[in-house]
């Protein structure tokens, strides 16, 4: 695709393989344009590996830890399970968020701890409200230790940010969604594994091995999850809740229904 923009005119032209069409620089589809692009680029800038919550380095694109803020003062949980701990940034940000909101506590799953993380993570002040459990999230011994910690009644949201191949996330699925509340949020991280498939640091794979695919099979024998976003109480932004800007498919956030189906 080639994407010419005239900041003089106001025009941003497409070419792709349906021809050419030029769109109004500051139109939505623009938007989404540039949006991509964007991402595209931050992803071999290595952007998302920039940034620190409270000290720790955080994987995130700081638009997509504002969506989740907002996932989870929406419901509100008492424990988040996350796997995929790297450095605790991500950990200590909810752990921080749950400080804020006054109760809550975060569980974060890693295959691999290193021993520099975990002093660091373990001498945070935030570290009160986090536990962290070193094992493949796959293996039973892993899924049976995390779920005899949550108490029956606790309201628990998912995150799953540890291996994106589509078989792990197709198996961390069937492992802990069933620990998601109804009503809660079910977070499934980096689809734009797919998006970015065939750019540098990237695998030959990714245009199918990656979670968007599992997140498709889970949805289709799981009829009491449904895709969602998080009711805005302020937006004047005239983007759709898929196409944040820089966040273009990064996450796929599903929602337990209240009812069962
Ligand atoms: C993308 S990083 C997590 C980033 C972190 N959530 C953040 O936002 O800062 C992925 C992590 O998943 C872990 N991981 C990979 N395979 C895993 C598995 N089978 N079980 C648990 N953790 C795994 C890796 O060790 C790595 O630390």
């Amino acid at each position: 695709m080639k994407l010419t923009i005239d900041t003089k005119v106001g025009t941003l032209s497409v070419e792709d393989g349906s021809g050419r069409r030029q769109l109004d620089l500051y139109s939505k589809e623009s938007f989404d344009h540039i949006a991509r692009l964007w991402t595209d680029v931050g992803w071999v800038r290595k952007y998302s590996y920039g940034f620190a919550w409270l000290g720790r380095p955080i994987i995130q694109l700081p638009d997509d830890m504002m969506r989740i803020q907002e996932a989870i003062f929406d419901t509100k949980p008492d424990v988040i399970v996350e796997t995929g701990v790297a450095h605790g940034g991500s950990l200590l940000y909810y752990a921080s968020l749950f400080e804020l909101i006054g109760k809550g506590r975060v569980i974060g799953i890693d295959i691999e701890i290193r021993p520099h993380n975990r002093a660091a993570i373990e001498a945070h002040p935030l570290f009160k409200r986090v536990t962290l459990v070193e094992g493949n999230a796959v293996a039973k011994e892993t899924v049976d230790r995390v779920k005899a910690m949550i108490a029956p009644g606790e309201k628990v949201m998912l995150i799953l940010d540890s291996n994106h191949s589509k078989g792990h996330v197709a198996s961390e699925l069937d492992a802990y969604a069933d620990l998601v509340t109804p009503g809660c949020y079910l977070l499934v991280q980096d689809g734009i594994m797919s998006f970015v498939a065939g750019m540098p640091r990237t695998g030959n794979d990714w245009s199918w091995n990656n979670p968007l695919p599992a997140i498709a099979e889970f949805l289709q024998k799981n009829p009491d999850f449904e895709p969602a976003s998080v009711p805005r109480p302020f937006d004047e932004t005239e983007q759709t809740p898929e196409v944040d800007v820089g966040a273009a498919g990064l996450r796929r956030l599903l929602r337990r229904a209240t009812a069962w189906l």
